[in-house]
């Protein structure tokens, strides 16, 4: 049986807690090859900036071949399934694919595969290796997730990343509350609760973005660009009121003066942009990891 990645509800709190630390040594130093001829392929139904790059950086680092896959140009242009596209690429010898995809748990579909998957992220559904950069980051700075108070504010209906780093934050003992306007709740991830009630509170602020791409017309006409961020966003007054130890997250991409004020993205208290560098070392710990549990190295 072939071991994926596909969503956080797969990875108990020890292989988790494993491959934070597993990330980190790799930042601070440690060294990772596979040490043969290896091939990995991205295949990106989605857009992506940060996921793309960071994985195609990773598999360089730790001496995988990486084989150019572009969904515009490929035959599944033509009509070809995504099972037989990644069936295909199998036969033809890649020995790991990363997929993002639009539709949500895509990866169902492929669940018969002689080939190891790593979910880059399916519809609104799971975002794995972003919860797990997001969960290194924060390891990094309070040294454990237990305990920690998390709020997780967006659009969290839309929000892969909300899913993933709700189930995978509980069975690390965090305690996490939502805020959300109404029509973008998901209620059955938890509390929900208004921004500056806990704000004073909370160990870690995690900002989501608002996915104007994945909104209908009820959506749009709910908020301005202005409300929302008065009401759910990160203003300098709300920053002002953040706990001295505490951190700004976001998974990135910002919009700017929606989520998070402009003059905060770089702010003392954020670490977005480390987020982005610990991805790259994360994805080599997901890559190592995968590729040892498949006993393909
Ligand atoms: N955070 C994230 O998934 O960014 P990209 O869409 O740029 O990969």
């Amino acid at each position: 049986m072939v071991k994926h990645l596909t969503s956080m509800e797969e990875l108990n709190a020890a292989e988790i807690l494993s491959l934070v630390k597993r990330a980190l040594s790799l930042k601070n130093g440690e060294t990772y090859n596979v040490g043969k001829t290896l091939y990995a392929s991205n295949l990106f139904f989605e857009n992506s900036t940060r996921t793309k790059v960071s994985f195609e950086v990773a598999e360089r680092e730790i001496g995988l071949q990486v084989v150019p896959f572009e969904t515009s140009t490929s035959s599944v242009q033509k009509g070809e399934s995504l099972y037989d596209t990644c069936k295909t690429l199998e036969k033809i010898g890649i020995n790991v694919l990363v997929i993002r995809h639009f539709q949500n748990e895509y990866y169902r579909s492929l669940s018969q595969l002689n080939i190891p998957v790593i979910n880059g992220g399916d519809g609104s559904g799971q975002h794995p290796s972003q919860c797990l950069l997001d969960l290194m980051s924060i390891y990094e700075h309070f040294g454990k997730i237990e305990g920690l108070k998390i709020l997780i504010a967006g659009d969290i209906r839309n929000s892969r990343v909300a899913k993933s780093n709700a189930v995978a934050l509980k069975k690390l003992g965090a305690h996490v509350v939502f805020a959300a306007p109404e029509v973008w709740q998901d209620t059955q991830l938890g509390e929900y609760v208004s921004i500056d009630e806990v704000i004073q509170d909370i160990d870690v602020c995690m900002l989501l973005r608002v996915q104007h791409e994945r909104h209908d017309q009820a959506d749009t006409q709910s908020f301005s660009k202005e409300t929302y961020h008065c009401q759910y966003g990160l203003t300098v007054e709300r920053y002002n009121r953040l706990k001295e130890n505490s951190i700004v997250m976001h998974p990135a991409p910002v919009n700017r003066d929606v989520e998070i004020a402009d003059c905060l993205v770089e702010a003392e208290k954020s670490i977005i942009f480390e987020q982005m560098k610990n991805g790259m070392y994360m994805r080599q710990a997901i890559l190592e990891w995968i590729l040892k549990e498949n006993n393909i190295v």
